[in-house]
């Protein structure tokens, strides 16, 4: 993703730390009451978290289309999640958190169970073998998200790789995931409720066709 640096960024999402967590430890197991200001404490209230979200077109329209859900969008960089902060603003959502934060650490942020969905959108595929475990879906990462997940939650994962796809297959079913909704071509299909994100649209533009599986903890 190119992004212009903005020396900026850092000061513009500080002044939003309603939406920007920049210490997510501090909130860990206790997220769905961070929550929850207005309406009082819902214990049933899903918290559906977005991994490596981009500029946020994805989990900004969620937030919107979906009140009764919390979502919760991580990135590393500060350009990014300001891109993101700003679709949030200007839905007004205020069911959508912003984690700058890296996945890798993400055990630190969430207590076991806490997740009922991840979402993961055209993750970098590192097609090299030797960066194979950077992959946002190699065993390792699976592994965390696993243990992150309540029994039956599930991962939604897009990508146009389809060699990353395959390689993933493999990786969910090998990590205690069973894969229950799969396609080669996810806009040849009927998917209505399917919402796209900006590196998905560049795809679609190019013709490249979408792989998307559901996998759900078991
Ligand atoms: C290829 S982009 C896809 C963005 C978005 N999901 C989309 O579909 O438009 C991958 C994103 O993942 C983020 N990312 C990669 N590794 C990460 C990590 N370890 N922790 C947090 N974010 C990460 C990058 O900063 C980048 O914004």
């Amino acid at each position: 993703m190119r992004i212009r640096n903005n020396p900026k960024a850092l000061d513009i999402i500080k002044e939003h730390d309603e939406k920007v967590i920049f210490r997510p430890e501090k909130y860990k197991g206790n997220w769905k009451k961070y929550f929850i200001k207005e309406d009082g404490y819902n214990p049933n209230t899903p918290i559906h978290v977005e991994l490596g979200m981009g500029r946020g077109k994805f989990i900004s329209t969620k937030g919107l289309l979906y009140k009764d859900i919390n979502f919760i969008g991580i990135d590393l960089r500060h350009e990014i999640i300001l891109s993101a902060l700003e679709k949030i603003l200007e839905k007004d959502t205020h069911n959508v958190l912003l984690l700058p934060y890296n996945i890798l650490d993400i055990e630190d942020a969430f207590e076991a169970s806490e997740i009922d969905t991840f979402y993961i959108n055209f993750c970098d595929p590192w097609p090299k073998v030797r960066h194979s475990k950077r992959r946002l879906t190699h065993k390792l990462f699976l592994e965390k998200y696993r243990t992150l997940l309540k029994n039956n939650g599930r991962i939604e994962f897009k990508t146009d790789s389809r060699e990353l796809f395959d390689f993933s297959i493999n990786e969910f079913k090998e990590s205690g995931f069973e894969i229950l909704d799969i396609t080669y071509d996810l806009h040849g299909g009927d998917y209505p409720e399917n919402i796209t994100t900006e590196y998905e649209e560049k795809f679609i533009k190019k013709g490249i066709k979408i792989n998307r599986l559901e996998a759900v903890k078991k």
